[in-house]
C-alpha cells in the first residue's frame, strides 16, 4: 500500500530544537513546517494541512495551553505532541486532559518521538477515514432522489439523462434550496465517470487571495506561505466532475482560466509557467442572473457564453405546486425517524399549496422535518406547522380573493382623491349609491 504523506509542524522558540526536528524528522512522504511562535504557527495552520503538530508547552506569545486548545477546536483530524522540560510533568497531564496526543521531554529521545509520531498519524488517519465512511454512509442514506411530476421537472430529467454522458460544461441556474445539487449530482451519477468521486466546491467559501490556488494549485514559494507546492481541486478531479457552485463568487481571472480549462484542458498553477492537462467534467451552478453580472462588468462574457451552451433552470417551487403533494410525501417518509408513517391532515395540506415557498424545497424539508417532531399520533395538522406559513398562507389566500382585490382599489382610489366619493365613483365606473354601499360594508 502506498504510504499516506504525513505533515508535521514544529512550534518551539528555540531555533535549535526546530532545527534539530526538521533535520531528524524528515524522510520521504513525510514534510516538516517549523513555527517559533503561536502567530506564525496560527498562519502556517491556516495555510497547510496539518497532520501531526509537535509543541512546545511555554510559547513566548501564547499562555501555556491556549494554542493547544485553539487548535484542537479548531483544525480538524490533527494530534499533538507536546515537548516538555524537566519537572513539567503536572503540565504535560494537563495538557492531554485538553486533547494532546502525548508528549515527549526534553532531551529528546529520537527513536521515542518516531514512535508517537508514526502512531498519532495512525491516529489521523483513522479519523479521517471513519469520517468519510460517516460521510458516505450519510450520503448513501441521502440517495439523491429528483422528485416531481410537472412539466418543467420532467423535461429536467429528460435534459440531465441526454447531457449526462456527454463530457460538455452544464450551468444550473435557480432560486436558493431549488434543488441544483441534486441536479449536479444526478448529471455526475449518469455519467461516464460515475465511479469516481465527484468533487464539490462553492466559490462562496473560497478565500478571495487564495481561490486560483484552490482550483489550480501553486508551485513552492509562489506567495508567501506558500512553502510547499500543493495540488488544487483541478488535479483531484481529473477524470471525474467538477462542480463550482456560486459560480458567479469568483473572479474575472480566475473565470478567464476556467474558460481556459473548458477550451482547451489545460491549466497553470499559481507560479508555474508551464501549462498541465486535464481531463474534467465541469459543472457550475449559481442563483444569480449572470448575464445581468455581464453588463456590470463582473462576469466574463465569453466564459459565460460557453458555460450557458447548455443550461439547466429549474423553476421555484411557487411555479409548480403540483409537485408539492409527492414532495411533502416524499420527505414524510424519508425523514421519519423510525420508519412509521405519517399523515398530513387536508388543512394543513392547503396551507403548504398555498404557501409561496421563498426557501424552496430546502424549506419544505425544513418545514416537514419539524412537523413530525411535532406531530401527535403521527398527524400533522396545522399546528405542526409554522406560524408564519400559516399566516402567509391565509393572507396569499385572501390575496387571491376578487372582493379584496376589489376593495383595496377601491380605497386606494378613494385615498387619491382625497375623500372625494363623487370623482372615486366616476373613475371606478360605478355609480355613487354602489359606492356608498360597498363603503358601509368596508365599515368606512
Ligand atoms: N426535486 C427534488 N426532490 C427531492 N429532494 C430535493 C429536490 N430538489 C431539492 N431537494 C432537496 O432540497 C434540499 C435543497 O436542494 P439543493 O441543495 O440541491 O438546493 P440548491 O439549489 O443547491 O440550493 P443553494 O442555492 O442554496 O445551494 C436538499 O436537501 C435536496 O436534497
Ligand atoms: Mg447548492
Amino acid at each position: 500500500m502506498e504510504k499516506e504523506k504525513c505533515t508535521i509542524l514544529v512550534i518551539d522558540d528555540e531555533q535549535s530544537i526546530r532545527r534539530l526536528l526538521e533535520k531528524e524528522l524528515v524522510i520521504p512522504y513525510r514534510d516538516v513546517l517549523t513555527a517559533a511562535c503561536g502567530k506564525d504557527a496560527k498562519k502556517i495552520l491556516k495555510n497547510h494541512w496539518v497532520d501531526v503538530i509537535i509543541m512546545d508547552l511555554r510559547l513566548p506569545d501564547v499562555e501555556d495551553l491556549q494554542l493547544l486548545i485553539e487548535v484542537k477546536e479548531s483544525v480538524a483530524y490533527v494530534e499533538v505532541i507536546m515537548i516538555t522540560g524537566h519537572g513539567d510533568v503536572d503540565s504535560a497531564v494537563e495538557a492531554m486532559k485538553y486533547g494532546a496526543y502525548d508528549f515527549i521531554q526534553k532531551p529528546f529521545n529520537l527513536d521515542r518521538l518516531e514512535l508517537v509520531i508514526e502512531k498519532a498519524h495512525q491516529r489521523v488517519l483513522m479519523a479521517r477515514e471513519n469520517s468519510i465512511l460517516r460521510h458516505n454512509r450519510d450520503l448513501d442514506k441521502q440517495k439523491v432522489q429528483f422528485i416531481g411530476k410537472s412539466e418543467s421537472i420532467r423535461d429536467i430529467k429528460f435534459l440531465i439523462n441526454k447531457v449526462a454522458p456527454a463530457k460538455i460544461p452544464v450551468l444550473i441556474t435557480g432560486e436558493s434550496g431549488s434543488g441544483k445539487d441534486v441536479v449536479a449530482r444526478m448529471i455526475h451519477e449518469r455519467s461516464a465517470c460515475s465511479s469516481r468521486e465527484l468533487i464539490i466546491k462553492n466559490c462562496a467559501s473560497l478565500q478571495k487571495e487564495l481561490a486560483r490556488s484552490e482550483l489550480f494549485g501553486h508551485a513552492k514559494g509562489s506567495f508567501t506561505g506558500a512553502n510547499e507546492s500543493r495540488e488544487g481541486l483541478m488535479s483531484y478531479a481529473h477524470d471525474s466532475t467538477l462542480f463550482l457552485d456560486e459560480i458567479g463568487e469568483l473572479s474575472l481571472g480566475v473565470q478567464a482560466s476556467l474558460l481556459r480549462v473548458l477550451e482547451s484542458h489545460k491549466y497553470r498553477r499559481v507560479g508555474e509557467k508551464q501549462e498541465r492537462k486535464v481531463n474534467v467534467r465541469l459543472l457550475f451552478a449559481t442563483n444569480r442572473k449572470l448575464a445581468e453580472e455581464v453588463e456590470e462588468g463582473r462576469f466574463n462574457e465569453a466564459f459565460l457564453h460557453r458555460i450557458n451552451a447548455f443550461n439547466i433552470e429549474i423553476p421555484p417551487l411557487k411555479e409548480r405546486k403540483e409537485d408539492l403533494p409527492l414532495l411533502v410525501d416524499y420527505f414524510l417518509i424519508r425523514l421519519s425517524p423510525d420508519n412509521s408513517s405519517y399523515k398530513i391532515v387536508d388543512r394543513a395540506m392547503s396551507c403548504i399549496l398555498r404557501y409561496s415557498w421563498p426557501g424552496n424545497i430546502r424549506e419544505l424539508r425544513n418545514v416537514i422535518e419539524r412537523s413530525i417532531i411535532l406531530a401527535e399520533n403521527n398527524i400533522i395538522t396545522e399546528r405542526c406547522l409554522p406560524r408564519e406559513l400559516v399566516s402567509a398562507a391565509e393572507e396569499s389566500h385572501a390575496a387571491l380573493s376578487l372582493d379584496l382585490v376589489e376593495k383595496r382599489h377601491i380605497l386606494k382610489m378613494l385615498h387619491f382623491f382625497e375623500g372625494n366619493r363623487q370623482k372615486t365613483s366616476e373613475i371606478l365606473g360605478i355609480s355613487r349609491k354602489t359606492l356608498y354601499r360597498k363603503l358601509a360594508l368596508y365599515n368606512q
